[in-house]
Formats: C-alpha cells, sequence, structure tokens
C-alpha cells in the first residue's frame, strides 16, 4: 500500500511517501481501506515530537479517518463505509488515553489501509460526504464535548480562540446553533470576514485590538459565560480575565505553549471552573453526527490535498492561513 512514512521527528520534508507492506490482520482488529483523512495539529506535535512522548519508528500519522471495511464483522458487513473513532483507552487510569496515529503505537490514516480495532468503527452517517464525516472525529468531538461540558444556555456569551482552526470553526458552528452569543478571535481581516460568515456575532483581531477591552465593550462589561481555549500559554491569562463570575474555562489545547500563569485569586474569587477536554465519547460522536443532520451543519473544509502532498498540507496548517479542516485525499 501507499502511505506516508515518518521514521524520524522533524519538518514536513521528513513525512516521506512510500510503497510499504499492507498491515496483516489481527485478533479483535480490521482493516479500513482509507478513502480520507482530516489533517489535525496533533499531526504537527506527533511530526515535531514532544519531550517526555515517545512513539516507535516507523510511525503513521492521522487520527481523523474515513473509509470502508476490508471484512465484516458483527452487523458491519464487507464495503461498509465508516468512520474512525480515534481513541484509546490507557489501562492505567492515571495515565491519559492515546489516539490512533498519534502517540500512540497503532498507524494512523495517512494511508491506504490502516488496522484498528473493532471497537473503534463507526457507521458513517450518510448524510456526510467521506470529506466531510473525516473531518468530524477530532476537532468537531472535542468541540462538541467543550460545549456540552460549558453548560451554556440560550443567549449566553461564549468567546472562541482560534476561530479559524479546525477547533475554532467548530466551535462557532455549534454554538451559533446552540443560540449563543458567539464572540470569535482571529488574526487577520480575511478570517474576520469568514467567521462572520459562519455565524460569529462579533469577531476581534488580536493583532489589532484588546481582546479583553473588546469582550468588556461587547457584553456590556459583564464579561463571558464561557471561554473555548485550545491556545493555552498565550490566552489563559486573558480567558480568565473575561469570565464573568461563575464563569468556565474549557480546555483542550495548548499550541501557544503548556504553561500558563493562572492569577489564582481571580479563579477563587470568580468561583470558576477550569475545565479539561479530551476528546469526547463514541457516543457523544453519533449524538454529534444527529446533532449536525437536525441543525443542517456541514463541516468546513478548507482544502484537499492527495496523500503524496501531505507535506503540503502540514505547511499549510503551520502557515495558519487555513479557515477548516484540511483533509488528504487517498
Ligand atoms: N484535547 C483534545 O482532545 C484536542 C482535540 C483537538 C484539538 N486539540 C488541540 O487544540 C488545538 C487547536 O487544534 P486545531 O486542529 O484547531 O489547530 P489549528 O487548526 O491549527 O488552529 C490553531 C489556532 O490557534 C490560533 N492561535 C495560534 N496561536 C495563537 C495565539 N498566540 N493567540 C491566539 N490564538 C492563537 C490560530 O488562530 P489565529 O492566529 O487566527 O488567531 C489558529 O487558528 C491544538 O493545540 C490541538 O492539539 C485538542
Amino acid at each position: 500500500m501507499k502511505a506516508i512514512v515518518l521514521r524520524k521527528h522533524g519538518n514536513p520534508g521528513v513525512l516521506s511517501f512510500k510503497k510499504i507492506a499492507n498491515p496483516k490482520p489481527k485478533k479483535g482488529h480490521v482493516i479500513v481501506k482509507v478513502s480520507c483523512c482530516a489533517v489535525n495539529h496533533l499531526d504537527i506535535w506527533v511530526r515535531k515530537g514532544i519531550p517526555g512522548k515517545k512513539i516507535t519508528f516507523p510511525h503513521i500519522l492521522g487520527c481523523d479517518i474515513c473509509g470502508s471495511l476490508k471484512q465484516g464483522f458483527g452487523n458491519f458487513r464487507k464495503g461498509a463505509k465508516v468512520v474512525v473513532y480515534p481513541v484509546l483507552e490507557n489501562p492505567d487510569p492515571l495515565l491519559p488515553s492515546t489516539m490512533i496515529g498519534g502517540f500512540s503505537n497503532y498507524n494512523g490514516g495517512y494511508a491506504e489501509l490502516i488496522q484498528v480495532p473493532k471497537s473503534n468503527i463507526v457507521k458513517k452517517p450518510n448524510w456526510f460526504s467521506d470529506i466531510e464525516a473525516c473531518a468530524l472525529n477530532v476537532s468537531y468531538l472535542t468541540v462538541w464535548n467543550m460545549l456540552e461540558k460549558c453548560q451554556c444556555q440560550k443567549g449566553d456569551w461564549i468567546l472562541i480562540w482560534g476561530a479559524n482552526g479546525g477547533v475554532g470553526s467548530a466551535a462557532i458552528l455549534f454554538a451559533k446553533a446552540m443560540q449563543l452569543k458567539v464572540i470569535a478571535v482571529t488574526s487577520n481581516a480575511k478570517k474576520i470576514s469568514k467567521s462572520k460568515k459562519i455565524g460569529a456575532d462579533v469577531v476581534i483581531d488580536r493583532n489589532k485590538s484588546n481582546v479583553v477591552t473588546q469582550v468588556l465593550k461587547h457584553t456590556k462589561k459583564q464579561g463571558v459565560n464561557a471561554v473555548i481555549d485550545h491556545v493555552g500559554a498565550k490566552t489563559w491569562p486573558l480567558s480568565i480575565q473575561v469570565l464573568k463570575e461563575g464563569g468556565r474555562l474549557v480546555v483542550c489545547g495548548q499550541t501557544s505553549g503548556p504553561k500558563a500563569i493562572v492569577d489564582v485569586p481571580t479563579v477563587y474569587s470568580k468561583e470558576l471552573e477550569i475545565l479539561g477536554t479530551y476528546m469526547g465519547t463514541k457516543s457523544q460522536l453519533i449524538k454529534m453526527h444527529k446533532f449536525m443532520r437536525t441543525k443542517k451543519i456541514r463541516p468546513i473544509i478548507d482544502s484537499i490535498f492527495s496523500l503524496r502532498d501531505a507535506s503540503f498540507a502540514h505547511k499549510r496548517m503551520e502557515s495558519n492561513n487555513h479557515f477548516g479542516k484540511i483533509v488528504l485525499k487517498m
């Protein structure tokens, strides 16, 4: 099969397009013929390497997968269209779960074929194309989980960082469908106009305005009920500042760095809640598919690259010029 093989950590140049042996079926697993795989920031972390996180080389990236089954099992027939739920439970309860194609020993979907546990197979909703369905298993699922954790009510204010990214754009779509008032933050005029187009009520250019001042202006000095933060070190202090009493900081990432400075008195005196989110459950994924159908929400696709051009897809994500999901097509 053809695959993008990672033999060492490094820049996008380490992503090499190769012909390698097909995976051999093993007990409890099934082979999926991959049709497309969305790119996530996780792929970039794994490609570059993170101190303390180990993978075995050669490794294949890709955790956001849609395809068809090479063999049938249970209620699934051979050839059935499926998506792959990417989370692998860690047997040690003190350690976080891992991801197929991420920091785990499971190869991912930057390949024509992938072997995954049968328990990770989910029927592909027929109201989405393969490209759309592959884009939902990671950032969309995480956002769904984050919004459940926010417990926002109709009319509440929510602040969403990185409006153009996979997580940010999904959060705008879902928050609007839940009738929340959305303040989105992004970094240039083109992204501002697209953020408004997909429903943000207010969009702040973080390069031109003071985010805290703008949030207070638009919420009439009340602050927001919740913040969707996937940026980490750079944004946590601001997120905490703009939350109203009893507000929720819901976090899933650390794009700008892992160590944030937190003003502890602000957290307890405003009775804030800080809630971590790691993906979501398989049943949340299915619930989210149905919600998207009911609300007629389609994922935002920025661009589609062929598998052999995975390095260009990574460069696009790292250039931060994308808006929505970047997808690799086999
Ligand atoms: N915990 C989980 O289960 C989970 C699941 C999915 C993703 N994540 C994490 O969530 C993060 C986002 O993922 P993604 O796939 O959406 O990535 P992405 O598409 O690359 O989006 C990243 C966004 O971060 C914003 N950003 C970068 N530096 C910033 C800064 N200094 N201040 C404010 N905004 C900044 C950028 O927006 P602008 O420059 O336009 O403002 C960009 O849109 C990643 O760290 C990823 O690992 C975690």
